[in-house]
């Protein structure tokens, strides 16, 4: 197996994902007992930081749920840890890497380790240390998985001049494209749902659904990472690769097993089923300040484009041209600086017949990814007692009150566990990534192009620009929950 005598690599250990993720869920495995106590971590990185100033760095981002109990483990955890600095752009950093490497071999007494590469590193400097890896550290005889983070590319042709150039370095086998959203609790729940399930694999589908949104929302804007959004845009950052994820999920037809290309082969499917992406159908938007003022516009961070058209607000409509969902809209909406922190998926279903019932909501399944994951579907049922009016109401499966003593591990737990075990299932594959650009590509050259609209503003704080109510009504979403029938928890009417 992997997990005895492996040696991790973390590539970029001073930078920001190294710190608030890899490490962190590193340690998380290790506390959870999912990492072997023989395993060696070594971070590599430009900066000369001595070990202290490592783990310094790491500490405060460790969550240590059981308080001081944790701190003997932290220390285990840390004497696992070393730390070696050189340059990215020539071998002589991977050449002291690799001593290094066979040092600790000796140490743990085996030959040959286990080598588990993770490029937590900006695409500037990506392909020199893959290229270095595989002149020096890479041995044929051996296990060795590299991991790899976004961006997969800035477009098709960037995507795949990317791919071109790894593709004689490493064997699709032994790459890991990491897309964390992969990794969610409740996105890895998605198959078992769907097919788990008849009264919903039977529902799933353009007779019984009217509407499907996936909508990303967060309370914060670009502050301090404006430099680096400025030229991605809301789209790349999290709707091309997370929320894409999420709806192929949610739309794929049913694998013939759980094993990775089973799925991922489904993934590519429909994917490829998907209509161009409507250019006059969409709504796209940048932040201003908050009403009160308090908070920046998207155009007051110093580090970016005076005149920017950078969109930080977006909702796109996708068709599906299958006998599944031929009709359905399916809405994806992502946006900063908004009033909440949430992710979600909402379908919506058709009307009952009318006649006894007097405009009746629709029932509505909503899986809450984040904060505070859950399940629930919005259903009718009568008022307790002497009423007979009918109710909205809810078959509710909230995690933090029914699975009270679950660990429920962080995305990158998840994730670098997978990659320990060699399971591919919920990376992204090569040929998945290619479908995906495809899609996207030709939106984003008309959005950035001459021609591309200029985008609405809305206020930081706002749920979005003034036109997204108009957007969801005009996709068949009815928006009855935003009256005053439903309530959460449910209060007893007046
Ligand atoms: C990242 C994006 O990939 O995902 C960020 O670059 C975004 O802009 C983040 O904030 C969201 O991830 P999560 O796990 O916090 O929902």
């Amino acid at each position: 197996a992997f997990e005895k005598n492996t040696i991790i690599v973390v590539f970029g250990a001073s930078g920001d994902l190294a710190k608030k993720k890899t490490f962190p869920a590193l340690f998380g495995l290790f506390r959870q007992g999912y990492l072997d106590p023989s395993t060696k971590i070594i971070g590599y990185a430009r900066s000369d930081l001595s070990l202290e100033d490592l783990h310094s760095r790491i500490n405060p981002h460790l969550g240590k749920p059981n308080g001081s109990a944790d701190d003997a483990k932290v220390a285990q955890f840390f004497k696992m840890v070393s730390y070696v600095h050189g340059p990215y752009d020539a071998p002589e950093g991977v050449a002291k890497l690799k001593s290094h490497i066979e040092d600790l071999e000796s140490q743990m007494g085996v030959q040959k380790s286990h080598r588990l590469l993770y490029l937590a590193l900006p695409p500037s400097v990506f392909l020199s240390v893959a290229t270095n890896i595989k002149k020096v550290l890479y041995d044929p005889q051996g296990i060795t998985r590299v991991v790899v983070e976004k961006p997969f590319g800035h477009d098709l042709k960037s995507a795949r001049a990317l791919q071109n150039d790894l593709a004689p370095l490493f064997r699709e086998e032994e790459l890991f494209r990491i897309d964390h959203y992969l990794g969610k609790e409740l996105v890895k729940n998605l198959l078992v749902l769907r097919f788990g399930n008849q009264f919903l694999n039977a529902s799933w589908n353009k007779d019984n659904l009217q509407s499907i949104q996936i909508s990303f929302k967060e309370p914060f804007g670009t502050e301090g990472r404006g430099g680096y959004f400025d030229s991605i845009g809301i789209i790349r950052d999290v709707m091309q690769n997370h929320l894409l994820q999420i709806l192929t999920l949610l739309t794929m037809e049913r694998p013939a097993s759980f094993d990775p290309e089973s799925i991922r082969d489904e993934k590519v499917k429909v994917l490829k089923s998907m209509a161009p992406i409507d250019h006059n159908d969409i709504l796209v938007g940048q932040y201003t300040k908050s009403e009160d003022g308090s908070k920046p516009a998207y155009l007051d961070d110093e580090t970016v484009t005076p005149d920017s058209k950078c969109m930080t607000f977006a909702a796109l409509s996708f068709k599906i041209q299958n006998e599944r969902w031929e009709g359905v809209p399916i809405m994806m909406r992502a946006g900063k600086a908004l009033n909440e922190g949430k992710v979600e998926i909402r379908l919506q279903y058709k009307a009952v017949a009318s006649g006894v019932f007097n405009n009746i909501p629709n029932n509505e399944l909503v899986i809450r990814v984040q904060p505070d994951p859950a399940v629930y579907m919005k259903f009718n049922a009568k008022t307790p007692g002497l009423s007979n009016a009918t109710q909205v109401t809810d078959l509710d499966l909230t995690y933090s009150s029914r699975y009270k003593d679950f660990w429920i591990p962080e995305a990158y737990e998840v994730l670098i566990r997978d990659v320990l075990l060699g399971n591919h299932s919920n990376f992204v594959r090569d040929d998945e990534l290619d479908v995906s650009w495809k899609l996207f590509t030709p939106l984003l050259e008309y959005l950035e192009g001459p021609d591309g609209p200029t985008p609405e503003l809305y206020p930081y704080g706002a749920r979005g620009p003034d036109g997204l109510i108009d957007y969801l009504t005009k996709h068949n979403y009815v928006l009855h929950s935003m009256g005053n029938s439903y309530t959460w928890p449910i209060t007893k009417p007046e």
